[in-house]
């Protein structure tokens, strides 16, 4: 196995970490998290493993879509910190073998940007050409809307001129006009900038409606692909290794557009949307067959190109690409209560309340997250089973403070309650009960736990490199699967339902001489002279073999 592979192509060996400065740590006491915050936990991160941080939107705001309506791409929020404190982020991290992403927002600015502020000034302003607009009065658009309890139409009537923008988000945050050159400049430059202070490149977002011109003077920009094409190739002569890593929410055959197809050479990584939203019915039903099913259904990629695992993210847990009944399955399971909805699609909890935070379960889904073939990508506080706060009542019900000690704020900041982002989690999953001090002494903590899962992920690269698939045994509740790179081979199993099993495993290629070794305990599994084996899971269990073949040199 050529090991040196996993430094050139790093992010398909890699494993992110998403936080948003403003929560995570408030260095100086004013209530808001800082640069300076995030540099003093930045051992928190190396100590957990992780290899790259994705930082959400950290730009002056207008703060009415939580940093993702901008009002200058190439500042700093001031309550964040200064250009300076970043570049030192930047710097420390890589001194401590953490690259650094940040969200790339260039589908819409907010509509406080000078931008549009001069755009909507005239209609034969200079910037008016910047954003989309239309003189008729627009169809109905109420299906199209992203946020329906807030918006009715992707279009907005500016009253000063008379004339109608496009707004894919809220109405605060009007698209930019990609079919104008002089747009697609400026973000070429808004990307050479930040990877001039040290980016290691971008999670782009809502890529497709950034492509889509929604009509707006196609024929100046016939093929947005291409421009993605570009956007890329200009990363790529930047940076060593830069990335892309897209929010591209479409079936996989879509999907497939967005990395390039075969040529590979457009979003370098995507979320994978499917497997999660599948993931979650597989867990409702206690069979792993929608999973299973999704996997299966990812198209072949080029070999640069990775897909990014996860089960949590900053936003709602979607279920929009389930059907109707299935979306009612998961709501049933996890989360009955019309609070704990939003937008007729998704959820606003996180992952261990839904599970009523039982931890082998809770345990078995981040074990099966880390196992799938891709890039796994955590949510700050999921590596110590943080919950929601309800009562906030949208998507920021997630984003509460980073849950650091059990004291005041969570240790989070020393600042009155009111002055912090948000409140911070109270009940069950408040900071008394779960935080990162504790769980860092604790070798049976869920932090431990994540810490084995993510330097077991590193050191077996046939996970994000390899060929997958799945194995035939009988039990519907259990996952069984194997990823194979060169001369390395893991199987995984997993099971979702509460039932113990004992699982009938066929290996090719294996015989008396091979045996599977345990990753995540200690032990060993015989393989007979016809490569089956019988691997034991306890209700809700779950292993990771490699295996072993004679004469083999990696460290067991
Ligand atoms: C996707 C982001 O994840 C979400 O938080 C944001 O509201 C929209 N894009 C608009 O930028």
């Amino acid at each position: 196995m050529r090991v040196s592979d996993t430094a050139d192509l790093w992010w398909k060996n890699a494993v992110l970490y998403c936080l948003d400065v403003e929560t995570f740590m408030d260095w100086d006491d004013d209530g808001t998290g800082d640069f300076t915050g995030l540099v003093q936990r930045l051992d928190h991160l190396v100590d957990l493993g992780v290899t790259c941080l994705w930082l959400m939107p950290f730009y002056p705001t207008a703060e009415r879509d939580d940093g993702y309506d901008i009002t200058d791409f190439y500042g700093v929020d001031p309550r964040l910190g200064t250009h300076g404190d970043l570049v030192e982020l930047i710097r420390t991290a890589h001194d401590r073998g953490l690259r650094v992403i940040a969200d790339l927002v260039v589908n819409h600015t907010s509509d406080q940007h000078p931008w549009f502020q001069e755009s909507r000034r005239s209609k034969d302003d200079p910037k008016r050409d910047w954003y989309v607009w239309r003189a008729d009065t627009p169809p109905d658009t109420s299906d199209q809307v992203v946020f329906p309890d807030q918006e009715d139409s992707i279009w907005e009537l500016d009253e000063r001129t008379g004339e109608y923008y496009l707004h894919q988000f809220y109405s605060t945050q009007p698209d930019l006009n990609v079919t104008n050159p002089l747009v697609r400049d400026e973000i070429a430059k808004i990307v050479g900038f930040w990877t001039q202070l040290g980016l290691d490149g971008f999670r782009m977002d809502a890529v497709p409606f950034l492509l889509d011109t929604n009509g707006a003077e196609a024929d100046r920009l016939p093929d947005p692909h291409s421009w993605l094409r570009d956007v890329r190739a200009f990363l790529d002569r930047r940076t060593h290794g830069g990335i892309l890593l897209g929010e591209v929410n479409l079936p996989f055959e879509q999907q497939l557009e967005f990395f390039g197809g075969a040529d590979g050479d457009e979003l370098t990584m995507q979320f994978d949307f499917i497997s999660m939203q599948a993931t979650y019915l597989s867990l409702a039903r206690c069979d792993a067959g929608p999973l299973t099913r999704a996997l299966q259904g990812r198209p072949a990629t080029s070999s640069d190109s990775q897909w990014a695992t996860f089960v949590r993210n900053h936003d709602e847990l979607t279920l929009d690409k389930l059907t109707e009944d299935e979306r009612q399955e998961v709501f049933a399971a996890f989360g009955p209560d019309p609070a704990m909805q939003i937008y007729d699609r998704g959820l606003i909890r996180r992952l261990p309340p839904m599970l009523g935070g039982d931890p082998r379960r809770v345990r078995m889904v981040y074990s099966l997250m880390f196992s799938l073939p891709g890039t796994p990508t955590i949510f700050y506080g999921e590596e110590i089973g943080m919950g929601e706060q309800l009562d906030v009542g949208s998507r920021l019900a997630v984003r509460t403070p980073m849950q650091w000690t059990s004291g005041t704020n969570g240790g989070f900041s020393r600042a009155a309650a009111k002055k912090l982002p948000g409140p911070v989690v109270t009940g069950g999953y408040g900071p008394e009960f779960v935080n990162v001090a504790d769980q860092r002494k604790d070798p049976d903590s869920l932090l431990s736990f994540f810490r084995l899962l993510v330097s077991r992920r590193k050191e077996c690269p046939e996970l994000g490199w390899g060929d997958f698939q799945v194995l035939d045994q009988p039990h519907a509740a259990v996952l069984a699967h194997l990823c194979s790179w060169e001369d390395g081979a893991l199987v995984a199993v997993h099971n979702l339902g509460p039932e113990p099993a004992v699982v009938p495993l066929a290996l090719d290629g294996c015989g008396a001489d091979h045996l599977l070794a345990d990753l995540l305990v200690e032990g060993t599994t015989a393989v007979d002279e016809r490569g089956r084996a019988e691997v034991a899971l306890e209700g809700y269990g779950y292993r990771w073999l490699r295996v072993v073949a004679p004469g083999t040199r990696r460290l067991l």
